[in-house]
């Protein structure tokens, strides 16, 4: 069958794609014309926070999907973020600790040296498997609260929300690690602590009341609880264990010590009802002293811990002394982080127990 000119004409053309196409949308980017190049870290989030892109609102208005920068757009519904306040939430460091989360994340698969576990006598097996079993629960609400907290924070302060996403991955691993050293010596899970301290901590119904609890409390004592544990590790994965995640966790601590500060230097007056949060928290710290070692709150905690340095030290009798000096270290670091926030004077509103245990201040 003959095919007509103009037919072949037309099966043969070219498809115009600009026509009839509506490109009003290329007006309504966010500001051009900025450009970022790598820094000594590579590309950060410091590194492209220029302009309008840098500006992290006092009070996120923009309750949508948007990112910050990007044009507003009429009739978008609302995502329900419930926290527009910049001060809520921020701190200064939510950036760059985000950057170093990312470039030091590690496997607790491969990264840690397993092949190292030996036996151990069957006490220190148990005490160990304690210790661990304590440490993964902790973990686990380490991760939940601040899961709670990701979907009330606005796009405009993405910082805050990317941060705690590392976190969160931050967690997951460190509870997936003592869960590991848990199991694989054979000691298995222990008690779990029925600790109230926890519920203090996701019931929290305010960002900085649960960041103080949280972050500046509870994690801190945490992460003096990993220094002790690098030093009754038994070989070299322990090792790595408490160094890998005490490594992590100093992001989580640093976060939550700028925050206190930001919200103290840019909103004075919540400095009285910041101690009343620490005041609801901290009788939970002391809550095992005179019980024996405590660092944590759990007495049987401090006791498996009593029974590790005992073994590192070779004597129960050196063992509970070097216990009862690293309970007092946690409460000297815990305080010295509180000063470097701006909250010297909660030195003196602590629970009597807790003053009688602390060092006097340096100056
Ligand atoms: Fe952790
Ligand atoms: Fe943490």
């Amino acid at each position: 069958m003959a095919v007509d000119r103009d037919t072949l004409t037309m099966l043969h053309r070219e498809p115009d794609l600009a026509e009839d196409l509506d490109l009003s949308w290329m007006d309504q980017t966010g500001e051009r014309g900025l450009s970022a190049k790598p820094g000594r870290r590579g590309l950060t989030l410091e590194e492209i926070n220029k302009g309008t892109y840098g500006d992290a609102p006092a009070r996120a208005w923009e309750n949508t999907l948007a990112p910050r920068g990007a044009a507003r757009r009429a009739g978008v519904p609302r995502a329900g973020y419930m926290v527009p306040a910049k001060s809520d939430i921020w701190s200064e460091n939510a950036a760059m600790l985000y950057e170093e989360a990312v470039q030091r994340q590690w496997s607790s698969a491969t990264d840690i040296p397993w092949d190292e576990l030996a036996p151990l006598p069957d006490d220190v097996e148990r005490a160990y498997s304690q210790f661990c079993t304590f440490l993964t629960e902790v973990e686990f609400i380490a991760g939940d609260t601040p899961s709670q907290w990701l979907p009330q924070i606005s796009n405009e302060h993405y910082e805050v929300k990317m941060f705690l996403a590392s976190q969160i991955m931050d967690e997951a691993r460190h509870l997936d690690v003592f869960r590991k050293r848990a199991l694989a010596n054979g000691g298995g899970l222990m008690s779990s602590s029925g600790n109230a301290g926890l519920r203090v901590i996701i019931e929290a119904k305010d960002f900085t009341e649960m960041s103080t609890i949280m972050h500046v409390q509870g994690e801190g004592l945490v992460q003096s609880i990993f220094r002790m544990g690098e030093y009754i590790a038994t070989n070299d994965a322990e090792k790595r264990i408490f160094r890998l995640s005490a490594q992590d966790e100093s992001r989580h601590v640093a976060f939550g010590v700028m925050h206190l500060k930001y919200i103290l230097e840019t909103e004075p007056e919540r400095r009285e009802e910041i101690h009343g949060y620490l005041e609801k928290a901290e009788p939970i710290i002391g809550a095992g002293v005179g019980q024996g070692p405590v660092a944590g709150g759990s007495p049987i905690f401090g006791e498996s811990l009593g029974i590790l340095f005992s073994h590192t030290l070779g004597s129960p009798e050196e063992g509970g002394n070097m216990a009862l000096a690293a309970f007092r270290r946690q409460l000297n670091e815990y305080m010295h982080r509180l000063e470097v926030a701006g909250m010297g004077e909660r030195r003196y509103r602590l629970p009597a127990m807790i003053q009688a245990i602390l060092e006097p201040p340096k100056n």
